[in-house]
């Protein structure tokens, strides 16, 4: 007899029984306050270069009024004693229909960085998507995480050697897909960096994976040890690539058999396009208002998008979400996962491994309890039924 999986809500009976005791979670639970205790704590660029967004910052408003603009309608007596979170998505299996998202430069906010986050996914079973522009390279990465499923973001650099190469490192490091974020091809105007002349790579964070790369190697005339500044130097000739073309994304399509989704599409003809070029799978994202000022947020791009693909093309949102419901907000209108970031971020930025850990098991009990009490028995019986418009 097989044992009967533990479900994400009992998490809370764990806090409440151990408040018998007096222990609380250790960081707060709530968005804001965890965005705020991160302020005090850190420093102000490296809060800054996570908190901010660019220009105005409207985009990142936009992202939160979209989840707001839709209500979810609780249903009754649905059954719901044994819920089914997990969902496969191309080739691989999620425990819960989330995805920690690619976030560079991670040392910026704790010392173990990408590291803490891969063993905090490893012992949840949970995917994540290791960023290009990570402070530890994807061997160590991989290795960090054996038990977990995990996918590698690439920013397709202007060298296609160098690109080719980091896609080798990623098949070989045993990740299950490749994210391509394409909306992130120059660096974007973000006044809170800007004020503080901040960028990480500039001082050699977040480029780990280029360092430690054959190909750019050879691109240099002095070891990165020997010269890190003419590394430095290198990675911001290599990493802009505004010239890049649909021909170049085909270009990568045929280098991997491994599934490839495009992250930073808004645009139902992107997407179309994108999965015309043999795309397998599709993120609907403005990078959390990072990239452009005053854009459409990012879930009412997302039904445009889903109608755009043909059937069974998976299509996840990234960017805003926050809580259990906007999850369920998510997948009603149309997408197959989320990617969740800055929560996590800041979780890391608290408490290492273990805050990582607290908001991601908060968030997978908030996910669960939420399903339940909307009367449904699994994320597959989650559609626009449970959804109405803001009165
Ligand atoms: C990011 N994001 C990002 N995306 C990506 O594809 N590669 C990367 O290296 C990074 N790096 C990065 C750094 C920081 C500090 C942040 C906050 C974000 C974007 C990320 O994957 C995601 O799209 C947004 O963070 C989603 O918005 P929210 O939900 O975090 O507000």
């Amino acid at each position: 007899m097989s044992t009967p999986q533990i479900p994400f809500s009992a998490y809370q009976f764990e806090i409440y029984g151990r408040g018998l005791g007096g222990e609380r979670p250790a960081l707060p639970t709530t968005y804001d306050d965890l965005q705020a205790r991160a302020k005090a704590e850190l420093s102000d660029t490296a809060y800054g270069y996570v908190a901010g967004g660019a220009g105005e910052e409207r985009t990142m408003r936009a992202n939160r009024e979209a989840f707001d603009r839709h209500r979810l309608v609780p249903r009754l007596l649905g059954e719901v004693a044994q819920r089914d979170l997990s969902r496969r998505v191309l080739n691989t299996t999620l425990n819960a229909p989330i995805v920690l998202g690619p976030v560079g430069v991670l040392s910026i906010v704790h010392p173990d960085g990408e590291l803490a986050v891969a063993r905090a996914c490893n012992a949840l079973g949970v995917t994540h998507c290791l960023s290009n522009a990570a402070s530890s390279t994807m061997e160590d990465v991989a290795a960090a995480t054996p038990d977990a499923p995990r996918w590698f973001q690439l920013y397709p650099p202007n060298d296609p050697e160098i690109r080719r190469s980091l896609v080798e490192r990623a098949e070989a490091a045993g990740n299950e897909a490749i994210v391509v974020t394409l909306d992130t091809l120059t660096m974007p105007w973000r006044p809170r960096d800007i004020t503080t002349a901040y960028l990480p790579f500039l001082v050699g964070e977040g480029i780990a994976n280029y360092t430690s790369d054959p190909v750019f190697r050879s691109r240099l005339e002095k070891t990165p040890e020997e010269d890190p500044q003419g590394a430095i130097q290198r990675w911001a000739m290599t990493f802009p690539n505004p010239g890049m073309t649909w021909d170049d994304l085909a270009a990568l399509r045929d280098e991997t058999d491994l599934p490839l989704l495009v992250k930073g599409v808004l645009h139902p003809d992107d997407a179309r396009r994108a999965v015309d070029l043999g795309i397998d799978g599709v993120i609907v994202s403005n990078h959390g208002g990072r990239q452009v000022d005053g854009s459409i947020g990012a879930l009412d791009a997302l039904p445009g998008v889903v109608d755009a693909v043909p059937d069974g093309t998976p299509v996840l949102l990234d960017s805003g979400v926050r809580t259990g419901s906007d999850v369920l907000k998510a997948l009603a209108l149309g997408a197959q996962a989320v990617l969740i970031a800055r929560p996590y971020v800041w979780g890391l930025a608290l408490g290492g491994e273990e805050g990582v850990t607290q908001i991601v098991r908060g968030l997978l009990a908030d996910l669960d309890l939420s399903l339940a009490m909307c009367g449904l028995k699994g994320v597959d019986e989650v559609d626009e039924r449970v959804l109405v418009a803001r009165p």
